[in-house]
C-alpha cells in the first residue's frame, strides 16, 4: 500500500468575522428564519471539547493527533455561561435540538452542568429542548445516571464492532468493547430513552460486523444506525473503495431477517428508517428498528436543518466548511444579544451549503489555504 504522507500543520480552519448591526437595526427573531435554500433553522449541535481518549482511523488518526498535537488551551473554550446564552439566542431563531459532541464530551469536567443549564432553557413553543449527546460510551458507565438527572433528553453512543479484537483495533487505543457495553447499560438503566448506537462502517474493516451488531440490538429498544464512511476532514485518507452503501447494508440484513422502510419522524432527518418485520411481514415495534445514513450515495443536504458550534465558538454551517464565523469575539466583546441574534440571523440566511450533494463533482481537495474542519473539531 503506498504510504500516506500527513502535513502536520493546525487543523483548525479560517475564521469570518460576522457582521454586528446597530442595536436599531436589530429585527427580532421570528422563528422563521431560513436560509438561502429555503431551510429553517432547527438543531444546534454543540462541540465541547477537541479532546478524545480514543484513536479512530477515521476520525483521530495518531499519525497526526499524536503527543505534539496542540488542542485548545482551556481560556479558548467557551465557558458553560457563554454555551447556554449562545443557545438560548439559537432557541429564539427556532432550533428545537440541542446535541453536545466532541471529541469525546464526557471529557469536559463536569459536563452535566452544562446538561442542566441547557435543559432550562426553552423553545420558541415554550418547551424544554431536546438536549442529546453523542458520546464514545467510554464513560458513561459512570457518568449516565448524573446526565439523565441534569435533564439530558437521550443518548446517543458510538460502536464499530462488538468483535473485541476489530473494535480495539479501530479505537486504536486497545479499549475493549465491553466497556462501552457497560456505559450503554447503564445509560438504559438510569432512564434515558430512545437510545441510539452509530456504526461506521468501513468496507474491509468491520462490515463484516453488520449482522452480529444488527442481531445484537435487534429487540433491545436501541436503534442501531449505520454510517457510511464520509470524507470529513483532511487528515483520514479516505477512499471511495472503503465506502460500502447503506442500499448493500439493508440488502445484507434482508438476506437473514425481515426489514420494512418506515416513514421519517421529522423533516431534515440524517437517518432513513428501516423497522424489523415480524412473520406476517408488517414491522414489528417491540423488535424495533435500524437506521441507514447514507451522506455519500444519498445526500440529505435538500433539508439539512443544522448548524454547528465548536467549542472555541465559531458557527459552522456545513460539516464540509473549511471556514467559521467567530461568535465568540461578539460574546466576549460588548455585543448585546440582540445584536448576535441578529448576526445568527444575517449568517443563517446567507447560507447556501450542501457538500454532499455537490460531492461528486468537487475536486478531492479543499481549495489552496483552505482546510476542511475536522470530524474531533466540530462533532458529527
Ligand atoms: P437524532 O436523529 O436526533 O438522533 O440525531 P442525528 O441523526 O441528527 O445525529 P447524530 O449525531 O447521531 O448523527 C449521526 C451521524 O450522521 C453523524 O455522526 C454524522 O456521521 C452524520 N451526520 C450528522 N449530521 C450530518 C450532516 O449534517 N451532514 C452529514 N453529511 N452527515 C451528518
Ligand atoms: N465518517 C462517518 N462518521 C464519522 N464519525 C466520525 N468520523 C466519521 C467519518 N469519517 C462519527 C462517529 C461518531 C460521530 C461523532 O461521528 O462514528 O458517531
Ligand atoms: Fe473520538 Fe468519536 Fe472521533 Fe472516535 S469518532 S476519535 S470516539 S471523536
Ligand atoms: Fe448539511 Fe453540509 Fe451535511 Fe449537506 S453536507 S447535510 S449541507 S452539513
Amino acid at each position: 500500500m503506498a504510504e500516506r504522507v500527513i502535513p502536520i500543520v493546525d487543523q483548525r480552519a479560517a475564521v469570518l468575522a460576522p457582521q454586528v448591526p446597530a442595536a436599531a437595526d436589530c429585527v427580532p427573531p421570528s422563528g422563521t428564519l431560513l436560509d438561502a435554500r429555503g431551510r429553517p433553522l432547527r438543531d444546534l449541535r454543540i462541540s465541547v471539547t477537541d479532546r478524545c481518549n480514543f484513536r479512530c482511523s477515521y476520525c483521530m488518526p495518531k499519525e497526526v493527533f499524536d503527543k505534539n498535537y496542540r488542542y485548545l488551551p482551556h481560556g479558548d473554550l467557551l465557558s458553560f455561561e457563554e454555551i447556554t446564552r449562545t443557545a438560548r439566542l439559537f432557541l429564539a431563531h427556532g432550533v428545537r435540538k440541542l446535541r453536545l459532541t466532541g471529541g469525546e464530551p464526557l471529557l469536559r469536567k463536569d459536563l452535566e452542568r452544562l446538561v442542566a443549564q441547557l435543559a432550562e432553557l426553552r423553545t420558541l413553543e415554550g418547551r424544554a429542548p431536546d438536549v442529546t449527546l453523542t458520546t464514545n460510551g467510554s464513560l458513561l458507565a459512570r457518568k449516565a445516571r448524573a446526565l439523565k438527572q441534569a435533564g439530558l433528553s437521550r443518548v446517543t453512543v458510538s460502536l464499530d464492532s462488538l468483535d473485541d479484537a476489530v473494535f480495539r483495533r479501530m479505537n486504536d487505543m486497545d479499549f475493549p468493547v465491553a466497556q462501552v457495553l457497560a456505559g450503554i447499560e447503564a445509560a438504559q438503566a438510569a432512564g434515558l430513552e430512545h437510545i441510539k448506537v452509530n456504526m461506521v462502517v468501513k468496507r474491509g474493516t468491520n462490515d463484516h460486523e453488520i449482522s452480529a451488531m444488527a442481531r445484537h440490538f435487534r429487540g433491545t429498544g436501541i436503534t442501531l444506525r449505520f454510517i457510511e464512511y464520509m470524507d470529513v476532514g483532511a487528515t483520514n485518507g479516505w477512499r471511495m473503495d472503503e465506502v460500502l452503501p447503506s442500499d448493500q447494508v439493508i440488502a445484507r440484513l434482508q438476506q437473514e431477517l425481515p426489514l420494512v422502510p418506515l416513514t421519517a419522524n421529522a423533516p431534515g432527518e440524517t437517518a432513513k428508517r428501516w423497522g424489523w418485520a415480524a412473520a406476517d411481514g408488517r414491522h414489528h415495534p417491540a423488535l424495533g428498528e435500524i437506521g441507514v445514513i447514507s451522506s455519500v450515495t444519498q445526500a440529505f443536504c435538500g433539508d439539512c436543518n443544522r448548524a454547528r458550534l465548536s467549542m472555541e465558538g465559531r458557527l459552522y454551517l456545513c460539516l464540509f466548511a473549511t471556514q467559521g464565523w467567530d461568535l465568540r469575539a461578539l460574546l466576549r466583546g460588548a455585543a448585546s444579544d440582540g445584536q448576535i441574534q441578529a448576526a445568527i440571523a444575517s449568517i443563517w440566511q446567507g447560507r447556501s451549503d450542501r457538500y454532499s450533494e455537490l460531492r461528486a463533482s468537487l475536486p478531492a481537495e479543499a481549495g489552496p489555504g483552505q482546510r476542511r474542519i475536522e470530524m474531533s473539531y466540530i462533532g458529527g
